[in-house]
């Protein structure tokens, strides 16, 4: 009897330290809150598809319970195209996805450096104290299986419109700032480089850009190393011409070996809605890549985070605050013109509605990325939920 009372109390307390911080006592809902040891988490004996987690309306307890799971077959692949993952430094999770799952990889770049330019034309890289050697030398080892290549992502960070002018105008300057990469690749031993560049300069000087483009290229080339470039979405959310076209492409598809699409951020706070609409990506690829030759080296860009739009604003949403989100809904909707699943719930400070990646959403664009021959580029591995690598 007393015993059975000490039950009770235990059980009281795991909800209690589940519910804590996240709903108000005097939220109904805290009754229905799933009790934490309902909450599934590591590895489990099958994966999303045979435990038909697949739905198109999947109840918001579900994604709970099962989110932080992921199949134990770990080093078997679902999707056979090229897959890159993004890491960052300040989702620091990501680091460990990637020593999980590195065989679901074949290319990872980690977001940390900056390439910078000196009055004088000359280039420095900075960001350096972020790559962990250690972490490479494991992710690569356990990657073994997928041949898994380090490319860091080298972003031109704080250039001012003099500095590129002066790069695009002076003779010596593409080819200091390449030697720059260069030295920096080989010094780290990475395997390629994913450059991003051409955003920055919203859409202008492309010519210019084009002509940096191939220096680089076909320095890396010739150290044999592999170069991604990072492109903006070809069509916008209102249906005209991007910052990049078809020509811009052709006119470098010879120097790099894979473009690397944002196909991601159609929606805005000014304009809330789906953060990546199928019709919309497939449009982006057929855009800038007509050929099923042209779409070999094009990876379409998956987003690993959503966005919580409310009456004032909006702001992305990462996996754990997403969740905490998802529990206070009744019902998850699934756009059939996006192809996204969204939901709303009422929080204290009003009305909030979700875009969040789920197993579908996913599952549709790597649909798409089979049916048109391209690959995956995964922004980024430290925003999803461990069942999402199932579909990799
Ligand atoms: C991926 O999984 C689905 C569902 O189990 C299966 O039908 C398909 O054949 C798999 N693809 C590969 C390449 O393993």
């Amino acid at each position: 009897m007393r015993q059975y009372g000490l039950e009770w109390l235990a059980i009281i307390a795991l909800s209690l330290q589940f519910a804590a911080g996240t709903i108000s006592p005097k939220d109904k809902k805290s009754k229905e809150a799933i009790p934490a040891g309902d909450i599934k988490k590591g590895p489990v004996p099958e994966n999303v598809f045979a435990r038909d987690l697949i739905v198109k309306y999947p109840a918001p307890a579900d994604i709970i319970k099962e989110s932080g799971t992921y199949c134990k077959k770990t080093s078997e692949r679902n999707f056979t195209g090229e897959v890159l993952g993004y890491v960052t430094p300040w989702n620091n999770q990501g680091y460990d996805i990637v020593k999980t799952f590195a065989n679901k990889f074949t290319m990872i770049s980690p977001v940390w450096l900056q390439i910078k330019r000196k009055p004088a034309g000359t280039f420095f890289m900075t960001g350096t104290h972020d790559v962990d050697h250690e972490w490479i030398r494991e992710i690569r080892k356990r990657g073994k299986k997928s041949n898994l290549k380090v490319l860091p992502r080298v972003l031109f960070d704080g250039w001012t419109s003099d500095d590129y002018y002066s790069l695009f105008t002076t003779g010596t300057e593409p080819k200091e700032l390449t030697k720059t990469i260069i030295t920096s690749a080989k010094a780290y031993k990475f395997d390629g480089i994913v450059l991003e560049v051409w955003s920055q300069l919203g859409g202008q000087a492309r010519k210019a850009l084009q002509m940096l483009v191939k220096t680089v290229g076909e320095a890396l080339a010739k150290a044999q190393l592999t170069f991604i470039l990072v492109v903006p979405p070809a069509v916008t959310n209102q249906g005209k011409p991007g910052m990049i076209e078809h020509d811009d492409i052709l006119n470098m598809f010879h120097y790099v070996d894979y473009f690397s699409v944002m196909s991601y951020d159609y929606s805005s706070p000014e304009r809330p809605g789906a953060n990546s609409p199928y019709k919309w990506v497939e449009k982006c690829i057929e855009t800038l890549a007509p050929t099923t030759t042209e779409r070999k080296k094009f990876l379409i860009g998956l987003n690993f985070y959503g966005y919580d739009y409310t009456s004032t604003g909006g702001h992305a949403v990462l996996g754990p605050a997403y969740l905490d989100l998802v529990k206070n809904t009744k019902k998850i909707q699934w756009s059939e013109d996006a192809e996204e699943h969204f939901f709303e719930v009422k929080e204290k400070d009003g009305k909030h509605t979700v875009f969040y990646p789920t197993l579908l959403s996913i599952r549709r664009r790597i649909e798409l990325a089979e049916k048109l021959g391209v690959g995956l580029a995964i922004w980024e591995l430290g925003q999803g939920l461990n069942y999402f690598y199932d579909l990799l």
